[in-house]
């Protein structure tokens, strides 16, 4: 039986999001809505017949307004604008925000028991709007932002050391800005510890400083390059935390997560590995962090704009 999913704004992103899914053979009837009503029957009429091509299982049709997506299970909320060249994330608050509201407002009255993935920017303080305007329970809600940051600093650190990318496991959490960070007991190269990947002589802690540097900066190098806000690798992003929701297959990933005194934070959402099933977020995974990296943690927290 097919699942009912929104995506709510069907830019880059929402189109991506339809199209991979459409690639995999999900069984999703997407409903697709944007404020640009004219785009928005382009793209799905585009993406409709790549599906026919593909002789797909994936469904979609565009709708005229919020109201139409109250049965949905899952929303995947990237409506909003993305940074230009030279625009941080923080940005974007003033425009995003009151969009945030409006949808969220939405999705808590027609939708109470749906889960919703956040994209738009800036992630984590749109994400902590999100769960105050829609008044939905906390585990129905999250941002992705954490597992691309973790895709790119592996990408990275596999290239820089000569490895597959496939070999290197790590996790980088904390604010979706300049303050994220790899938790170092995650790391593993070619299945070894990054502690004794270090000992070894296979790395060295600058490997990582540089990783992580670029990793930081990833977003803002793909908008110079290309002179796009990325799009496919978050797109991918959202494909699995919904997969991983509407299967229930009880998977950890890290997303930004409303905390309540879980990692020493309270009232904001950050970026921590969850674990994310048929009931949304069933549990926060507390990871082990060093010293540093817990004060590292609390920074990341105080770097996020409160609303
Ligand atoms: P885009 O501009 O291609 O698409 C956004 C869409 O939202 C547009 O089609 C626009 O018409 C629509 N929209 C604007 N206001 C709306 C409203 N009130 N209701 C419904 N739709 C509305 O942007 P893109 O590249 O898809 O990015 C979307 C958001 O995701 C941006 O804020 C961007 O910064 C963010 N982003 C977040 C990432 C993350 O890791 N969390 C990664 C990359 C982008
Ligand atoms: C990114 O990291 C801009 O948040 C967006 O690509």
């Amino acid at each position: 039986m097919h699942q009912k999913v929104s995506l709510i704004g069907f830019g880059s992103i929402g189109s991506a999001i339809a199209f991979e899914a459409a690639a995999l053979d999900l069984p999703i009837e997407f409903s697709a809505y944007d404020i640009r009503q004219d785009y928005l029957k382009g793209r799905v009429l585009d993406i409709e017949q790549s599906i026919v091509i593909k002789n797909s299982r994936t469904r979609i049709r565009a709708v005229k307004s919020l109201n139409e997506l109250e049965d949905c299970k899952a929303n995947i909320i990237t409506a909003g604008l993305p940074r230009k060249k030279d625009q941080t994330r923080d940005d974007l608050l003033a425009v995003n925000l009151p969009i945030i509201k409006e949808i969220a407002e939405s999705i808590g009255k027609y939708s109470p028991n749906s889960f919703n993935i956040i994209v738009t920017n800036p992630l984590d303080v749109i994400t902590k709007a999100f769960v105050q305007y829609s008044g939905l329970d906390r585990k129905r809600i999250v941002g992705m932002s954490c597992s691309l940051d973790s895709a790119r600093f592996r990408q990275l650190f596999a290239n820089k050391l000569g490895v597959s990318i496939n070999n290197v496991q790590g996790l980088v959490i904390g604010a979706h800005n300049n303050t994220m960070f790899a938790a170092s007991n995650t790391v593993v190269i070619d299945e070894i510890s990054l502690q004794k990947a270090i000992e070894s002589g296979k790395l060295t802690k600058k490997h990582l400083e540089e990783t992580l540097a670029q990793t930081k900066t990833m977003g803002g190098t793909i908008n110079s390059l290309s002179g796009l806000s990325a799009f496919s690798a978050p797109a991918s992003a959202c494909v699995e935390i919904l997969q991983t929701y509407l299967d229930d297959q009880k998977k950890i990933i890290p997303c930004s997560y409303y905390l309540n005194g879980e990692y020493g934070i309270k009232d904001l959402c950050i970026g921590v590995p969850v674990k994310i099933g048929g009931n949304g977020v069933e549990e926060v995974a507390e990871i082990e962090l060093t010293p540093e990296e817990k004060k590292l943690m609390q920074q990341s927290a105080a770097s996020i704009n409160m609303i």
